[in-house]
């Protein structure tokens, strides 16, 4: 994990428009290299495409809704065949968007609107391997297009729920914890829906899904892979050092402090 995470955390929005200029080859380097290195889970990889991202990105109608201009996207992988892979997926997909941002490069995850055939032709894809979800990577345009700003609006996306309404029964964890919970709260989610819970109980977080009825075609689960390393980076930073568990749905991951955080 790099240091630099949680700061992005906090600066970290979606763009959905670029310049055409390519990021200095060191960046992209640093970014393939990020995408080799951090694979925590083995259901779930990063790739760096070094192709314009005009050629796989679709629109609501027409151009409409469609993330444009970017010299190069990720591509988040993931392997279909385990039970755990859309959290996996969240998890490192979401290293890989916030290394991007501490290098000062301009993101947005895309789960809808690309043409996943086209991607994977870039790709060597494994057995039951699938491309997720995608996010171009390069220089926003100075003034956020029509898109970034009507995005604003309708997913309310710059708006985040209170603590108090993410945490089981509104009790909010004091010091590192809330700490934590509120690196978590910042995560971005499809259609901003925030759909993660945390139940905080001594030595433990468990992370499980709300009620919502819709999925939007993406798993919610997806988004709580997100919040879990937003969770992870601000309880390393606090000093609490744990490990995941993965639980059965609604259940989604459960951070079991180590010994060492108590001492
Ligand atoms: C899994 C996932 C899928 C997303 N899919 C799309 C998409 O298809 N198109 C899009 O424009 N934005 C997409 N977004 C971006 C969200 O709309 C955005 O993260 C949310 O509104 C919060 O805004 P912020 O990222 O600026 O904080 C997606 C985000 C996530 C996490």
């Amino acid at each position: 994990m790099n240091s630099s995470w949680l700061d992005a955390v906090a600066v970290r929005v979606s763009r959905r428009s670029f310049e055409p200029e390519a990021p200095r080859g060191e960046l992209l380097d640093r970014l393939e290299r990020v995408c080799r290195d951090f694979r925590p889970f083995p259901e779930a990889r990063a790739a760096l495409v070094r192709d314009p991202v005009d050629k796989v990105a679709a629109g609501i109608i027409g151009s409409y809704g469609r993330v444009s201009g970017a010299p190069c996207y990720l591509a988040f992988i993931g392997r279909m065949d385990s039970a755990r892979v859309q959290e996996c997926a969240g998890y490192t997909g979401e290293a890989l968007i916030l290394e991007a941002t501490s290098l000062g490069l301009a993101t947005c995850w895309v789960g809808g609107l690309f043409k996943p055939a086209a991607v994977s032709s870039r790709l060597g894809l494994g057995e039951n391997e699938k491309v997720i979800c995608i996010s171009p990577v390069g220089y926003p345009k100075a003034k956020p297009s029509l898109t970034d700003r009507t995005f604003k609006v309708i997913a309310g996306s710059a708006r985040r729920k209170p603590l108090e309404e993410l945490m089981e029964g509104g009790r909010v964890p004091e010091g590192g914890m809330k700490a934590a919970v509120e690196a978590a709260r910042l995560s971005p989610s499809a259609n901003n829906r925030q759909p993660w819970r945390f139940r905080a109980d001594g030595r433990t977080v468990t992370v499980f899904t709300d009620n919502g009825k819709r999925e939007w075609k993406l798993s919610r689960r997806l988004d709580c892979g997100i919040a879990m390393l937003h969770f992870e980076l601000g309880a390393r930073a606090a000093g609490l050092a744990g490990e995941w568990e993965f639980l059965e749905a609604p259940k989604v991951a459960r951070y079991v402090l180590s010994a060492t955080s108590f001492s």
